[in-house]
Protein backbone atom coordinates (compact mmCIF):
# COMPACT_ATOMS: atom_id res chain seq x y z
CA UNK A 1 0.00 0.00 0.00
CA UNK A 2 1.00 3.27 -0.70
CA UNK A 3 0.94 6.63 1.29
CA UNK A 4 -0.21 10.37 0.38
CA UNK A 5 3.44 11.07 1.69
CA UNK A 6 6.51 11.73 -0.88
CA UNK A 7 9.35 9.22 -0.38
CA UNK A 8 11.61 11.49 0.97
CA UNK A 9 9.79 13.26 2.76
CA UNK A 10 10.54 13.05 7.07
CA UNK A 11 10.05 15.44 10.53
CA UNK A 12 13.68 15.91 11.72
CA UNK A 13 13.59 17.67 15.30
CA UNK A 14 9.73 18.71 14.77
CA UNK A 15 10.77 20.26 11.16
CA UNK A 16 9.67 19.04 7.30
CA UNK A 17 12.24 17.76 5.32
CA UNK A 18 12.45 16.46 1.91
CA UNK A 19 15.77 13.93 2.02
CA UNK A 20 18.26 16.59 3.63
CA UNK A 21 16.20 19.73 2.28
CA UNK A 22 14.39 21.77 4.66
CA UNK A 23 11.03 23.08 3.85
CA UNK A 24 11.19 25.86 5.97
CA UNK A 25 14.05 27.05 3.82
CA UNK A 26 12.71 26.28 0.26
CA UNK A 27 9.80 28.29 1.41
CA UNK A 28 11.82 30.59 3.31
CA UNK A 29 13.46 30.96 -0.57
CA UNK A 30 10.49 30.81 -2.96
CA UNK A 31 7.92 32.04 -1.05
CA UNK A 32 4.07 30.37 -0.44
CA UNK A 33 1.81 29.11 -1.44
CA UNK A 34 4.43 27.18 -2.92
CA UNK A 35 3.75 23.79 -4.80
CA UNK A 36 6.86 21.33 -3.89
CA UNK A 37 7.75 18.25 -5.92
CA UNK A 38 10.11 15.06 -4.71
CA UNK A 39 12.17 14.11 -7.72
CA UNK A 40 12.41 10.41 -6.24
CA UNK A 41 8.86 9.66 -5.34
CA UNK A 42 8.16 10.91 -9.24
CA UNK A 43 11.19 8.47 -10.42
CA UNK A 44 9.61 5.35 -8.22
CA UNK A 45 6.08 6.36 -9.43
CA UNK A 46 7.93 6.20 -13.20
CA UNK A 47 9.60 2.50 -12.11
CA UNK A 48 6.35 1.00 -10.77
CA UNK A 49 5.15 0.91 -14.82
CA UNK A 50 8.71 0.74 -16.44
CA UNK A 51 10.29 -1.60 -14.66
CA UNK A 52 7.78 -4.81 -14.79
CA UNK A 53 7.07 -3.93 -17.82
CA UNK A 54 10.61 -4.44 -19.25
CA UNK A 55 10.40 -7.92 -18.37
CA UNK A 56 6.62 -8.77 -18.83
CA UNK A 57 5.96 -6.99 -22.07
CA UNK A 58 9.05 -5.25 -23.43
CA UNK A 59 6.92 -4.31 -26.63
CA UNK A 60 5.47 -1.20 -24.58
CA UNK A 61 5.23 2.13 -23.67
CA UNK A 62 4.31 4.53 -20.68
CA UNK A 63 2.66 7.63 -21.81
CA UNK A 64 2.58 10.33 -19.24
CA UNK A 65 -0.85 12.42 -19.40
CA UNK A 66 0.18 15.87 -18.98
CA UNK A 67 -2.82 17.23 -18.09
CA UNK A 68 -2.18 16.06 -15.00
CA UNK A 69 0.92 18.80 -14.14
CA UNK A 70 2.85 19.97 -17.16
CA UNK A 71 5.76 22.48 -17.34
CA UNK A 72 9.13 22.37 -19.21
CA UNK A 73 10.85 21.30 -16.75
CA UNK A 74 8.78 18.25 -15.39
CA UNK A 75 8.54 17.31 -19.34
CA UNK A 76 12.00 17.23 -19.29
CA UNK A 77 12.72 15.21 -16.55
CA UNK A 78 10.32 12.68 -17.21
CA UNK A 79 11.37 12.05 -21.10
CA UNK A 80 14.75 11.57 -19.25
CA UNK A 81 13.33 8.79 -17.27
CA UNK A 82 11.50 7.10 -19.80
CA UNK A 83 8.24 8.28 -20.36
CA UNK A 84 6.51 8.83 -23.33
CA UNK A 85 3.42 11.43 -23.31
CA UNK A 86 0.07 12.12 -23.68
CA UNK A 87 -0.92 15.99 -24.54
CA UNK A 88 -4.94 16.85 -24.74
CA UNK A 89 -4.23 20.07 -26.17
CA UNK A 90 -2.22 22.32 -28.66
CA UNK A 91 -0.74 24.38 -25.31
CA UNK A 92 -0.08 20.94 -23.77
CA UNK A 93 1.77 19.80 -26.78
CA UNK A 94 3.22 23.27 -27.44
CA UNK A 95 4.77 22.94 -24.40
CA UNK A 96 5.91 19.55 -25.25
CA UNK A 97 7.46 20.83 -28.51
CA UNK A 98 9.36 23.54 -26.49
CA UNK A 99 10.54 21.11 -24.28
CA UNK A 100 12.49 19.17 -26.99
CA UNK A 101 10.45 15.68 -26.52
CA UNK A 102 10.63 14.07 -30.05
CA UNK A 103 7.14 13.76 -31.94
CA UNK A 104 6.89 9.91 -32.04
CA UNK A 105 6.79 10.14 -28.00
CA UNK A 106 3.73 12.24 -28.28
CA UNK A 107 0.05 10.95 -28.62
CA UNK A 108 -2.65 13.98 -28.88
CA UNK A 109 -6.36 13.36 -27.09
CA UNK A 110 -9.21 15.56 -26.87
CA UNK A 111 -12.77 15.33 -28.14
CA UNK A 112 -12.63 18.68 -30.16
CA UNK A 113 -9.46 19.73 -31.40
CA UNK A 114 -9.58 22.43 -33.59
CA UNK A 115 -7.73 22.89 -36.75
CA UNK A 116 -5.14 24.81 -35.84
CA UNK A 117 -4.37 22.11 -32.99
CA UNK A 118 -4.50 19.09 -35.54
CA UNK A 119 -2.79 21.10 -37.85
CA UNK A 120 0.19 21.54 -35.12
CA UNK A 121 -0.21 18.15 -34.81
CA UNK A 122 0.70 16.69 -37.91
CA UNK A 123 2.86 19.19 -38.86
CA UNK A 124 5.74 18.41 -35.80
CA UNK A 125 4.29 14.57 -36.37
CA UNK A 126 2.74 13.29 -33.47
CA UNK A 127 0.18 10.45 -33.35
CA UNK A 128 -3.47 11.55 -33.28
CA UNK A 129 -5.64 9.95 -31.04
CA UNK A 130 -8.97 10.56 -32.67
CA UNK A 131 -12.56 10.69 -30.72
CA UNK A 132 -14.89 11.18 -33.42
CA UNK A 133 -15.92 11.41 -37.11
CA UNK A 134 -15.66 14.77 -37.90
CA UNK A 135 -12.05 14.67 -36.02
CA UNK A 136 -11.13 12.16 -38.92
CA UNK A 137 -12.77 13.95 -41.87
CA UNK A 138 -10.91 16.88 -40.67
CA UNK A 139 -7.23 15.66 -40.34
CA UNK A 140 -8.37 14.13 -43.99
CA UNK A 141 -8.96 17.68 -45.32
CA UNK A 142 -5.33 18.63 -43.27
CA UNK A 143 -3.18 15.92 -44.78
CA UNK A 144 -4.28 15.92 -48.63
CA UNK A 145 -1.36 17.88 -49.52
CA UNK A 146 0.31 16.77 -46.52
CA UNK A 147 2.64 14.46 -45.02
CA UNK A 148 0.87 11.26 -43.59
CA UNK A 149 -0.44 11.14 -40.00
CA UNK A 150 -0.01 8.10 -37.57
CA UNK A 151 -3.87 7.80 -36.02
CA UNK A 152 -5.45 6.10 -33.26
CA UNK A 153 -9.10 5.77 -32.38
CA UNK A 154 -10.35 6.06 -28.66
CA UNK A 155 -13.22 3.71 -28.56
CA UNK A 156 -15.35 3.56 -26.00
CA UNK A 157 -15.17 0.19 -24.04
CA UNK A 158 -18.82 0.76 -22.53
CA UNK A 159 -17.89 -0.33 -19.01
CA UNK A 160 -18.44 1.42 -16.04
CA UNK A 161 -15.44 2.28 -13.37
CA UNK A 162 -16.69 3.20 -9.91
CA UNK A 163 -15.32 6.33 -9.19
CA UNK A 164 -16.32 9.77 -9.12
CA UNK A 165 -19.41 10.87 -12.29
CA UNK A 166 -16.79 13.64 -13.05
CA UNK A 167 -13.93 11.20 -13.39
CA UNK A 168 -15.46 8.45 -15.41
CA UNK A 169 -14.70 7.86 -19.20
CA UNK A 170 -15.34 4.44 -20.48
CA UNK A 171 -19.38 3.96 -19.99
CA UNK A 172 -21.60 4.54 -23.03
CA UNK A 173 -22.88 7.92 -22.24
CA UNK A 174 -19.61 9.74 -22.09
CA UNK A 175 -18.82 12.45 -24.13
CA UNK A 176 -15.44 10.82 -24.73
CA UNK A 177 -14.88 8.21 -27.68
CA UNK A 178 -16.40 6.17 -30.63
CA UNK A 179 -19.01 3.38 -30.08
CA UNK A 180 -17.68 -0.08 -31.89
CA UNK A 181 -20.74 -0.17 -33.92
CA UNK A 182 -19.56 3.07 -35.78
CA UNK A 183 -16.05 2.13 -36.96
CA UNK A 184 -17.66 1.28 -40.74
CA UNK A 185 -17.61 5.06 -41.06
CA UNK A 186 -13.85 5.29 -40.06
CA UNK A 187 -13.03 2.54 -41.97
CA UNK A 188 -14.26 3.51 -44.91
CA UNK A 189 -12.17 6.75 -44.69
CA UNK A 190 -8.91 4.98 -43.92
CA UNK A 191 -9.42 2.41 -46.94
CA UNK A 192 -9.95 5.95 -49.32
CA UNK A 193 -7.24 8.30 -47.63
CA UNK A 194 -3.63 6.55 -47.45
CA UNK A 195 -2.29 9.44 -45.50
CA UNK A 196 -3.72 8.54 -42.81
CA UNK A 197 -2.55 5.24 -41.45
CA UNK A 198 -4.56 3.64 -38.52
CA UNK A 199 -2.39 2.15 -35.88
CA UNK A 200 -4.51 1.08 -33.46
CA UNK A 201 -6.85 1.69 -30.05
CA UNK A 202 -6.90 3.75 -27.62
CA UNK A 203 -9.20 3.35 -24.25
CA UNK A 204 -9.54 5.29 -20.97
CA UNK A 205 -12.06 4.36 -18.31
CA UNK A 206 -12.01 6.79 -16.17
CA UNK A 207 -9.90 8.05 -12.68
CA UNK A 208 -8.39 7.72 -9.16
CA UNK A 209 -9.44 3.97 -10.06
CA UNK A 210 -8.92 1.25 -6.88
CA UNK A 211 -10.04 -1.54 -8.23
CA UNK A 212 -8.20 -3.36 -10.89
CA UNK A 213 -11.45 -5.02 -11.96
CA UNK A 214 -12.17 -2.41 -14.70
CA UNK A 215 -8.74 -2.79 -16.43
CA UNK A 216 -9.61 -6.42 -16.88
CA UNK A 217 -13.52 -5.44 -17.94
CA UNK A 218 -11.90 -3.21 -20.38
CA UNK A 219 -9.81 -5.88 -22.56
CA UNK A 220 -12.73 -8.72 -22.32
CA UNK A 221 -14.71 -5.94 -23.79
CA UNK A 222 -12.12 -4.52 -26.54
CA UNK A 223 -11.00 -8.76 -27.58
CA UNK A 224 -13.38 -9.54 -30.02
CA UNK A 225 -13.86 -6.61 -31.30
CA UNK A 226 -9.59 -6.40 -32.06
CA UNK A 227 -10.23 -9.89 -33.52
CA UNK A 228 -13.06 -8.80 -35.63
CA UNK A 229 -11.00 -5.53 -36.88
CA UNK A 230 -7.64 -8.26 -37.54
CA UNK A 231 -9.38 -11.25 -39.03
CA UNK A 232 -12.83 -9.80 -40.94
CA UNK A 233 -11.67 -6.36 -42.02
CA UNK A 234 -7.97 -7.25 -42.10
CA UNK A 235 -6.75 -4.21 -40.37
CA UNK A 236 -3.54 -4.37 -38.43
CA UNK A 237 -3.32 -3.54 -34.42
CA UNK A 238 -0.09 -2.36 -34.10
CA UNK A 239 -1.15 -0.46 -31.01
CA UNK A 240 -3.58 -1.07 -28.01
CA UNK A 241 -3.48 1.65 -25.02
CA UNK A 242 -4.74 1.08 -22.09
CA UNK A 243 -5.53 4.02 -20.71
CA UNK A 244 -4.67 5.51 -17.12
CA UNK A 245 -6.65 6.45 -14.16
CA UNK A 246 -4.80 4.00 -11.27
CA UNK A 247 -5.59 5.88 -8.06
CA UNK A 248 -3.58 6.69 -5.78
CA UNK A 249 -3.98 7.24 -1.85
CA UNK A 250 -4.80 10.71 -0.82
CA UNK A 251 -6.07 9.90 2.73
CA UNK A 252 -4.69 7.08 5.36
CA UNK A 253 -7.83 4.82 4.71
CA UNK A 254 -7.41 4.77 1.06
CA UNK A 255 -5.84 1.49 -0.55
CA UNK A 256 -4.85 1.70 -4.01
CA UNK A 257 -3.58 -1.39 -6.25
CA UNK A 258 -0.31 -1.95 -6.58
CA UNK A 259 1.25 -1.02 -9.64
CA UNK A 260 4.18 -3.64 -10.18
CA UNK A 261 2.05 -6.22 -9.59
CA UNK A 262 -1.13 -5.09 -11.73
CA UNK A 263 1.48 -4.31 -14.74
CA UNK A 264 2.76 -7.67 -14.41
CA UNK A 265 -0.30 -9.37 -13.77
CA UNK A 266 -2.22 -7.47 -16.69
CA UNK A 267 0.21 -7.96 -19.28
CA UNK A 268 0.04 -11.66 -18.95
CA UNK A 269 -3.75 -11.42 -19.15
CA UNK A 270 -3.07 -9.38 -22.21
CA UNK A 271 -0.57 -11.79 -23.89
CA UNK A 272 -2.76 -15.31 -22.93
CA UNK A 273 -6.01 -13.15 -24.80
CA UNK A 274 -4.27 -12.26 -27.81
CA UNK A 275 -3.06 -15.52 -28.38
CA UNK A 276 -6.64 -16.93 -27.59
CA UNK A 277 -8.30 -14.91 -30.00
CA UNK A 278 -5.01 -15.70 -32.47
CA UNK A 279 -4.05 -12.38 -33.29
CA UNK A 280 -1.08 -10.90 -32.62
CA UNK A 281 -0.04 -8.57 -29.44
CA UNK A 282 0.48 -5.12 -30.05
CA UNK A 283 2.62 -3.07 -28.23
CA UNK A 284 1.11 -1.83 -25.17
CA UNK A 285 0.10 1.39 -23.95
CA UNK A 286 -0.96 3.08 -20.60
CA UNK A 287 -1.17 7.11 -20.28
CA UNK A 288 -1.21 7.37 -16.00
CA UNK A 289 -0.72 10.89 -15.14
CA UNK A 290 -2.12 10.79 -11.27
CA UNK A 291 0.07 7.90 -9.98
CA UNK A 292 3.18 9.44 -11.80
CA UNK A 293 3.18 12.94 -10.23
CA UNK A 294 0.29 12.79 -7.47
CA UNK A 295 1.73 11.53 -4.64
CA UNK A 296 5.51 13.48 -5.00
CA UNK A 297 3.74 16.95 -4.64
CA UNK A 298 3.34 18.86 -1.36
CA UNK A 299 1.90 22.63 -1.32
CA UNK A 300 2.98 24.63 1.57
CA UNK A 301 0.56 27.57 2.93
CA UNK A 302 1.33 30.56 5.29
CA UNK A 303 -1.60 31.13 7.89
CA UNK A 304 -2.52 34.91 7.74
CA UNK A 305 -4.93 34.86 10.58
CA UNK A 306 -7.40 32.56 12.67
CA UNK A 307 -10.91 32.84 12.99
CA UNK A 308 -12.50 31.08 16.39
CA UNK A 309 -16.24 31.44 16.04
CA UNK A 310 -17.49 30.43 19.55
CA UNK A 311 -18.62 27.03 20.14
CA UNK A 312 -19.17 26.07 16.29
CA UNK A 313 -15.45 26.08 14.65
CA UNK A 314 -12.05 27.57 14.28
CA UNK A 315 -10.99 28.45 10.91
CA UNK A 316 -7.09 29.21 9.63
CA UNK A 317 -6.93 31.47 6.94
CA UNK A 318 -3.91 30.09 4.55
CA UNK A 319 -3.10 32.20 1.90
CA UNK A 320 -4.04 29.39 -1.07
CA UNK A 321 -7.18 27.58 -2.10
CA UNK A 322 -9.94 27.04 -4.13
CA UNK A 323 -7.65 29.17 -6.83
CA UNK A 324 -4.50 26.71 -6.86
CA UNK A 325 -6.36 23.29 -6.32
CA UNK A 326 -10.10 23.55 -6.93
CA UNK A 327 -10.32 19.33 -6.28
CA UNK A 328 -12.14 19.90 -2.91
CA UNK A 329 -14.90 22.40 -4.41
CA UNK A 330 -15.38 20.04 -8.10
CA UNK A 331 -15.02 16.34 -6.46
CA UNK A 332 -15.26 16.60 -2.31
CA UNK A 333 -11.30 15.55 -2.33
CA UNK A 334 -9.93 15.12 0.87
CA UNK A 335 -6.28 15.35 1.41
CA UNK A 336 -4.09 15.14 4.41
CA UNK A 337 -2.69 18.06 6.38
CA UNK A 338 0.31 18.61 8.77
CA UNK A 339 2.55 21.53 10.36
CA UNK A 340 5.51 22.59 8.51
CA UNK A 341 7.27 22.91 12.21
CA UNK A 342 5.98 20.21 15.10
CA UNK A 343 6.37 21.07 18.41
CA UNK A 344 4.19 17.99 20.36
CA UNK A 345 1.42 19.52 21.18
CA UNK A 346 -1.86 18.86 21.73
CA UNK A 347 -4.15 18.45 18.83
CA UNK A 348 -7.07 20.80 17.41
CA UNK A 349 -9.95 20.72 15.06
CA UNK A 350 -9.51 23.55 12.28
CA UNK A 351 -11.14 24.28 9.20
CA UNK A 352 -9.01 25.16 6.48
CA UNK A 353 -9.87 27.77 4.63
CA UNK A 354 -8.52 29.52 1.44
CA UNK A 355 -8.49 33.36 0.99
CA UNK A 356 -10.79 33.23 -2.15
CA UNK A 357 -13.74 35.54 -1.79
CA UNK A 358 -16.41 32.51 -1.60
CA UNK A 359 -18.09 30.89 1.14
CA UNK A 360 -17.03 27.25 -0.17
CA UNK A 361 -13.16 28.03 -0.66
CA UNK A 362 -12.65 25.90 2.64
CA UNK A 363 -10.04 23.43 1.46
CA UNK A 364 -11.12 20.72 4.56
CA UNK A 365 -13.38 20.95 7.54
CA UNK A 366 -12.45 19.69 11.14
CA UNK A 367 -8.50 18.65 10.06
CA UNK A 368 -6.72 17.82 13.54
CA UNK A 369 -3.70 19.66 13.84
CA UNK A 370 -1.13 20.79 16.42
CA UNK A 371 -2.14 24.21 17.95
CA UNK A 372 -2.04 26.32 14.55
CA UNK A 373 -0.58 30.25 14.86
CA UNK A 374 -0.29 33.13 12.59
CA UNK A 375 2.98 32.60 10.46
CA UNK A 376 2.96 29.03 10.60
CA UNK A 377 2.99 27.00 7.48
CA UNK A 378 0.95 24.31 6.60
CA UNK A 379 1.50 21.50 4.46
CA UNK A 380 -1.03 19.61 2.12
CA UNK A 381 -0.28 16.30 0.65
CA UNK A 382 -0.83 14.06 -2.61
CA UNK A 383 -0.99 18.08 -4.66
CA UNK A 384 1.35 16.88 -7.34
CA UNK A 385 -1.99 16.21 -9.96
CA UNK A 386 -4.95 18.22 -11.18
CA UNK A 387 -3.78 21.46 -8.80
CA UNK A 388 -0.91 23.45 -10.43
CA UNK A 389 -2.61 22.29 -14.26
CA UNK A 390 -6.09 23.25 -12.87
CA UNK A 391 -5.48 26.36 -11.07
CA UNK A 392 -6.78 30.06 -12.07
CA UNK A 393 -6.42 33.37 -11.23
CA UNK A 394 -9.72 33.90 -9.31
CA UNK A 395 -9.79 37.02 -7.82
CA UNK A 396 -6.66 38.12 -9.83
CA UNK A 397 -4.66 36.40 -7.76
CA UNK A 398 -1.45 35.17 -8.35
CA UNK A 399 -0.44 31.68 -9.13
CA UNK A 400 2.14 29.97 -6.95
CA UNK A 401 5.46 28.48 -7.55
CA UNK A 402 6.61 25.21 -8.19
CA UNK A 403 10.14 23.98 -7.45
CA UNK A 404 11.49 20.23 -7.49
CA UNK A 405 13.23 18.97 -4.68
CA UNK A 406 16.35 16.85 -6.44
CA UNK A 407 18.75 15.55 -4.01
CA UNK A 408 21.01 18.45 -2.62
CA UNK A 409 19.38 20.67 -4.93
CA UNK A 410 16.36 22.74 -5.19
CA UNK A 411 14.86 23.28 -9.00
CA UNK A 412 12.98 25.78 -10.05
CA UNK A 413 9.84 24.55 -12.57
CA UNK A 414 7.73 27.65 -12.40
CA UNK A 415 7.82 30.80 -11.45
CA UNK A 416 5.71 32.77 -8.97
CA UNK A 417 3.17 35.51 -11.19
CA UNK A 418 3.47 38.67 -10.56
CA UNK A 419 0.38 41.18 -10.98
CA UNK A 420 2.60 42.35 -14.44
CA UNK A 421 1.51 39.11 -15.73
CA UNK A 422 -2.34 39.58 -14.18
CA UNK A 423 -2.89 42.33 -16.97
CA UNK A 424 -0.34 41.05 -19.34
CA UNK A 425 -2.99 40.84 -21.87
CA UNK A 426 -5.77 43.58 -20.40
CA UNK A 427 -6.31 46.19 -22.88
CA UNK A 428 -6.21 50.12 -21.42
CA UNK A 429 -9.47 51.93 -23.06
CA UNK A 430 -8.60 54.61 -25.59
CA UNK A 431 -8.81 58.47 -24.84
N1 LIG B 1 -5.81 9.40 -20.40
C1 LIG B 1 -6.93 10.08 -20.66
C2 LIG B 1 -7.56 9.97 -21.96
C3 LIG B 1 -7.50 10.89 -19.67
O1 LIG B 1 -8.61 11.55 -19.93
C4 LIG B 1 -6.87 10.98 -18.41
C5 LIG B 1 -7.42 11.83 -17.37
C6 LIG B 1 -5.68 10.26 -18.19
C7 LIG B 1 -5.19 9.47 -19.22
C8 LIG B 1 -4.93 10.31 -16.91
O2 LIG B 1 -5.69 9.87 -15.83
P1 LIG B 1 -4.98 9.70 -14.41
O3 LIG B 1 -3.99 8.59 -14.52
O4 LIG B 1 -4.30 10.98 -14.09
O5 LIG B 1 -6.09 9.41 -13.49
N2 LIG B 1 -9.18 16.61 -12.84
C9 LIG B 1 -9.52 15.31 -12.28
C10 LIG B 1 -9.00 14.19 -13.11
C11 LIG B 1 -9.50 14.26 -14.51
C12 LIG B 1 -8.83 13.24 -15.33
C13 LIG B 1 -9.05 13.50 -16.75
N3 LIG B 1 -8.45 12.53 -17.58
C14 LIG B 1 -9.02 15.24 -10.85
O6 LIG B 1 -8.49 16.22 -10.35
O7 LIG B 1 -9.19 14.22 -10.19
Amino acid sequence: MTNSFPLCFSYKNGQAYLGDISLKDVVAEYGSPLYVLDSQTIIHNCQQFLDPLASSYPKSRVLYACKANLTLGIAQFLYRLGMSFDVSSGGELFTLIQADIPHDSIYFHGNNKSHSELQLAIDYGVTIIVDNLQELTNIVHLTIHNKPVRVMLRIKPEIDAHTHDYIKTGQLDSKFGIQKQDFEHFFKLFQSHSCVEFVGLHCHIGSQIFDTKPYYELVDSMMPFMSYLVKDLGLEISEFNCGGGMGISYLEGDSPFDIRTFMVDFTHYITEQFSLFSIPCPTLLFEPGRSIIGSAGITIYKVGAVKHIQDVKTYVFIDGGMADNIRPLLYDASYRFDKLHKKNLALQSYSIAGKFCESGDVLAYDVLLEEVSVGDYLLVFSTGAYNYSMASNYNRNCRPAMVMVDGLSIVPLLSRETYEDLIRFDKQLNG
